[in-house]
């Protein structure tokens, strides 16, 4: 069993399959949150002897960010989650009357009501991208590659000046080619801008070459990192930076908050602070580098999606073992999510309910409706087991 288990108070006494949701804080980490808050009432808030703290807070949580995905510290933008890392640059774009928006029919909602608003507003289209249906032929991705690829070249319309996708799909569990895509995007004429919510891919596949080539890449610390929620950071690319606006304005967007009420061009940073905006919470940064620290030392990130690939295969297997049950995947999970339907006198939610009386946790996916399980590399064997042994059961009655 993986060390680390031990230090997740929320996994004692209860089978957990709901990383993709939020994971679970280790006591460490919250320790390092206790500890960061406590220095900062010992210093003083809003003391002299406090700010070069927080500065070294802010910086060394960004050099860790930088580090896991493999750009350099200017292009990150702490942020609270997922969605604002996604819509405040998105906001900024430089779109014109008549653009239009490629979004895929497997994004989060929060991400789709915001291009359906910013579209309405600017007088932009949207078009879908068919990636729900894609799960024929597949390959490691769980994808057929060449499939996206054609389904995308097929989509793109001369004005479409945004593609919105995500890195790993939260419903289906597949991975999108998106290095491939970011290359063929580079040579349409209108040069549209790469929006990758990666909110299901940080810390659970490697995401090195895919983060540096987009120009939005927005995740959380909650899920697949085991950090606490109410933090997250988005990269952006050196022509985000350059060409997007900062959106929602605060002091941390300025280089210097004297002479703000002076004739400046422009008196934002040239980095991805433009986007930060006012006051957080420091705490919380001691809190998600630990969790990261201690996911360094599980292995690297192709270790840990190795040791997650055999766990979701061996759910995967035994789910298909189960004659009423059918995985959404045709092969093998490329990641930690399982999708699966469930044929039985129970709904999806009773379903989950009953499990949940066991201390089994999984979810209802809304649309479609689906169950899904996560593994991740504190998963066992044993929890695995735990869970067939229930779905077994709620079939056969
Ligand atoms: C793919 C995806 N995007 C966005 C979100 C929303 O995350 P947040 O609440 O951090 O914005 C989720 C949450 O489950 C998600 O799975």
């Amino acid at each position: 069993m993986c060390r680390f288990r031990s230090d997740l108070p929320a996994l004692k006494n209860k089978d957990y399959f709901n990383y993709g949701g939020q994971g679970p804080l280790p006591k460490t980490s919250l320790d390092a949150i206790t500890n960061s808050w406590e220095t900062i009432q010992e210093l003083g808030p809003f003391t002299n002897d406090v700010w070069p703290f927080i500065t070294n807070e802010i910086k060394s949580t960004k050099d860790l960010i930088a580090e896991f995905c493999g750009v350099s510290k200017r292009r990150i933008a702490l942020t609270e989650n997922v969605t604002s890392g996604c819509v405040l640059p998105l906001w900024g774009l430089p779109f014109s009357k008549g653009d239009r928006i490629l979004i895929s029919n497997c994004e989060h909602p929060g991400v789709v009501s915001a291009c359906k608003e910013i579209a309405r507003r600017k007088a932009l289209q949207i078009d879908i991208l068919d990636v729900l249906s894609m799960r024929g032929e597949i390959d490691g991705e769980g994808v057929n590659q060449n499939e996206v690829i054609r389904a995308i070249e097929d989509s793109l319309k001369a004005s479409t000046k945004l593609v919105v996708l995500s890195h790993l799909l939260w419903n289906t569990g597949q991975i999108m080619p998106i290095e491939l895509i970011a290359k063929l995007l580079l040579k349409h004429p209108n040069e549209p801008f790469f929006l990758v919510d990666a909110a299901q891919s940080f810390c659970q596949i490697p995401i090195k070459d895919s983060a540096a080539k987009v120009d939005i890449y927005a995740f959380t610390g909650h899920k697949w990192a085991f950090g606490p929620e109410g933090l997250g950071a988005v990269v952006l690319s050196e022509r985000i930076l350059k060409e997007a606006n900062p959106t929602l304005v605060g002091w941390k967007s300025l280089t210097a908050e004297s002479s703000i009420y002076a004739n400046e061009i422009s008196p934002f940073h040239k980095d991805a602070r433009r986007f930060e905006i006012a006051t957080s919470c420091t705490p919380l940064l001691a809190g998600l580098r630990c969790s990261l620290n201690l996911l360094k030392e599980q292995g690297t990130d192709l270790e840990r999606i190795n040791k997650i690939k055999l766990l979701s295969k061996r759910l995967w297997l035994e789910l298909n073992n189960i004659t009423s049950v059918n995985p959404i995947l045709q092969g093998p999970p490329p990641a930690g999510l399982v999708s699966f339907t469930l044929n039985s006198k129970q709904s999806p939610n009773q379903i989950v309910k009953l499990l949940a009386q066991k201390s089994i946790f999984i979810r209802v996916l809304e649309d479609p409706i689906w169950l899904r399980a996560c593994v991740h590399i504190t998963s066992t064997e044993n929890e695995i087991a735990r869970l067939i042994a229930g779905l077994k059961k709620i079939a056969a009655s």
